[in-house]
This record gives structure tokens, sequence and C-alpha cells, in this order.
């Protein structure tokens, strides 16, 4: 009895760490997918790389977690500046923003948006690992 249950614990841990690793591999794989769309989509206009010049729009380095029209250099609009007070940028935000960032900021002048919210998803994945 004594060790049937220890050897239940030992496979509950086994599976725990193996679908653990099986989730980090799948986060990995979205991210690496979202890093070419947004090469392809973003990077016209963004630099994503620690301590890179702003473009058009400005340096996504460290992005989830900042608060908005906080990037050092940049110049803001007056719409975005007037959405800012109090917000930080997280994932539900970010969606919500990629989706139609003039619900968000509105006069905003970023002029792009993504419908497709599986395209988000990776953006957003990819977003998150820039720390
Ligand atoms: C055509 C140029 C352009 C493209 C393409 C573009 N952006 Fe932007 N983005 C901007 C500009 C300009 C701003 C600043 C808007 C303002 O000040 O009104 C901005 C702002 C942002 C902000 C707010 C940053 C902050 O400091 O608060 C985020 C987040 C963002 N863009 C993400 C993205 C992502 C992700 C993509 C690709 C899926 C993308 N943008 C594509 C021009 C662009």
């Amino acid at each position: 009895m004594k060790r049937g249950s220890t050897l239940q614990i030992g496979i509950g841990t086994l599976f725990a760490l193996v679908s653990a690793a099986i989730q980090a591999q799948d986060a990995a794989d979205i991210a690496g997918l979202g890093k070419k769309l947004a090469a392809n989509n973003c990077a016209v206009c963004h630099t994503f790389g620690k301590d890179e010049p702003n473009g058009q729009g400005p340096n996504l380095f460290g992005i989830v977690g900042r608060p908005m029209a906080a990037q050092p250099g940049f110049k803001y609009s007056a719409g975005m500046k007037a959405a800012a007070a109090g917000k930080v940028w997280d994932e539900h935000l970010l969606d919500a923003w990629l989706s139609d960032t003039q619900t968000v900021a509105p006069g905003n002048a970023m002029t792009y948006f993504e419908g497709d919210e599986a395209r988000r998803r990776k953006i957003i994945a990819y977003l998150n690992t820039l720390h």
C-alpha cells in the first residue's frame, strides 16, 4: 500500500514534468512563429532588440509590463498620450490594441491592425519573450 502510493506519486510527478516540458515547447514554438510574423508585419516600423533605436514606431523591447507611451525618445501622438494614463501593456491590452488600435487610443498614429486572433496570439507570445 505504502509502496503503491509512492509509485503513484512518482508517476504523477513524472507526468507533470513531461506535460510542463511539452507546454514549454509549445510556447516556444508559438513565440517562434510570432517572431516571424513580427518580422514581416511590424518590423517596418518597430525594432525589437534591447536599446535599438525607435523607428516610425517605438522600440518594443520589454513592451509587456511597460506603461503605455513610455519609450524614451519616441514622440507619441497626442491621442496616444491622452489614452496612456494608468495603462500598462499586458497580453489582454496588446490583443485589444492589435485588433483595433483606435478603440484603445483614439487618434493614435499606428496604421496597422491584425484581424486574425491566432496570429495575434503568436505575435503577443513573441513580445512576451522580449525581456
Ligand atoms: C506603419 C507603421 C506601423 C506598423 C506596421 C506597426 N506599428 Fe505599432 N506603432 C506605430 C506607431 C507610429 C506607434 C505610436 C503611435 C502613436 O504615438 O500614436 C505604434 C505603437 C505601438 C505600440 C505602443 C507602444 C508604446 O510604447 O506604448 C505597440 C505595442 C505596437 N505599436 C505594436 C505593434 C505590433 C506588435 C505591430 C505588428 C503586429 C505593429 N505595432 C505594427 C507604427 C506601426
